[in-house]
């Protein structure tokens, strides 16, 4: 792993770290901006050196499947920002969190998740998790006695969305916080939708951040990319019995453990995320796509202004319309996570958030209202995605969130009429005559 005391001390600005954070000019040809370091390998000035590379007793490049200079940049200014100790950057969100907790949690060991999380962490917790033999329970992330209730002797991890994706619930991050550390563990929290700017998790007490840096990190919808963030908060030595990954003998430590070789200067747990699950799993961030991401962190608290400035305001529209039944925006006065919003989101709730249209009554008929509506619309976009310059519109119920069974999407508050958006940064103007046009067509339907 490269040695993270090589770059400047994070700035102290939020602005400042999005920019420079994680990189020193002065390095190769002294290019202002972080290169891109595209090659598989780095060469070894001699075997010793490859040995003592390979035995981790010192920190430098070798492989790209590992660590790359690039990466690096990207991963330490994430971690400026996010206020952690170190970081590891991933091909996916998918990957972030699933390497965050299989570093936390093996077979016959237990997470407790909050059920309103993105569709694609319940198909890994409730599926493949279970394959491996590691079991999720899933509880109302608003119920604080329910993550209480549902913490195990083998409980390994909380996790949660600071902000849910579709529905913008607001996570009470300090109360899981405090459930997660009475039961010795560590609150794992997905910042993707508030990211660092709206929300500096660790404030809250969560100690790992993932996120999707697909979505507002990159910014403008061109790299997928993920990123775990170790907020250095939880003691992984107090408990070393319930930690054995990181307290006891490590083949790949010779001689020694992780705490050992890392816990004065870096982060343990995140070496054990790199030297471990990404290095033997190989889900690798590219140096091309993390250079992408840098050029969109550089802009991160400007466009993460202007997107909650403008979902609020498309919020209003929708809450005053007709044809929407219910607009699930914590900036809303009406929503229940207004006052979570004013303490958690101080500088604005986020730009992913859904409505509901007036139900016809019919499920069928629903859907193919959703489709009309979907169908007429011209500056949204339907896309899989969200955090984009673009603004676009999904119907998570037959899109994201379509493996879930129908118990389980009303649970997490999703009916067929709901619709997501993620608002971008076009006029917000232009985006509220898009949606008043494509809107007319539910008035038509249902009266
Ligand atoms: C909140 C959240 N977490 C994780 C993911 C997965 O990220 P990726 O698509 O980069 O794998 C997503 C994707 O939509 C997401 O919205």
């Amino acid at each position: 792993m490269p040695d993270s005391t090589d770059c400047p001390a994070p700035a102290s600005s939020f602005a400042t770290a999005q920019i420079q954070a994680g990189y020193a000019a002065g390095v190769a040809q002294h290019t202002s901006v972080p290169p891109i370091y595209q090659s598989n390998a780095f060469e070894f000035s001699s075997l010793s050196e490859a040995r003592d590379l390979f035995a981790l007793r010192r920190d430098g490049n070798i492989y790209s499947r590992a660590a790359n200079p690039t990466v690096a940049v990207f991963e330490q200014r994430v971690a400026a920002l996010e206020g952690g100790i170190g970081a590891a950057g991933v091909a996916s969100g998918q990957a972030a969190v699933a390497v965050a907790l299989l570093a936390l949690a093996k077979s016959g060991e237990h997470i407790v998740a909050a059920r309103q999380l993105y569709g694609g962490t319940i198909d890994l917790l409730a599926d493949t998790f279970v394959d491996w033999g590691i079991e999720t329970t899933f509880v109302d992330q608003h119920d604080i006695d329910a993550w209480r209730a549902a913490v195990r002797p083998t409980t390994r991890a909380l996790f949660g969305e600071s902000v849910t994706n579709p529905n913008a619930e607001v996570l009470d991050v300090r109360a899981v916080a405090d459930v997660a550390h009475e039961a010795g563990v560590p609150l794992v929290i997905d910042n993707t939708v508030a990211t660092p700017f709206l929300q500096r998790t660790k404030d809250f007490g969560a100690d790992i951040a993932v996120h999707s840096a697909t979505k507002f990190l990159g910014g403008h919808g061109t790299s997928l990319a993920g990123v775990v963030v170790d907020l250095g908060t939880f003691d992984f030595s107090a408990e070393p019995e319930r930690w054995p990954q990181l307290n006891a003998p490590y083949q790949r430590v010779p001689g020694g453990t992780l705490v050992e070789r890392y816990g004065k200067t870096a982060s343990p747990y995140i070496a054990l995320v790199k030297t471990k699950y990404v290095h033997d799993l190989g889900p690798s961030l590219s140096a091309f796509n993390a250079f992408q991401l840098l050029q969109g962190i550089e802009t991160l608290d400007l466009r993460m202004r202007r997107h909650s400035a403008s979902a609020l305001v498309v919020a209003r529209f929708l809450d005053t319309h007709p044809a929407v039944a219910r607009v699930n925006h914590p900036g809303l006065e009406s929503n229940r996570g207004y006052a979570a919003a004013q303490t958690y989101l101080p500088r604005g709730a986020a730009s992913v958030f859904s409505f509901d249209l007036r139900s016809t009554g019919d499920p069928e008929a629903d859907f193919a209202l959703v489709e009309r509506v979907i169908g007429a619309l011209e500056i949204v976009r339907l896309v899989a995605n969200i955090g984009d310059a673009r603004t676009l519109v999904a119907h998570p119920a037959s899109m994201t969130h379509s493996h879930m069974p129908p118990a389980m999407l009303a649970e997490a508050g999703i009916t067929s009429t709901t619709v997501r958006l993620s608002v971008g940064l076009e006029d917000a103007d232009d985006v509220i005559a898009d949606l008043d046009r494509a809107l007319a067509v539910v008035l038509t339907a249902v009266g």
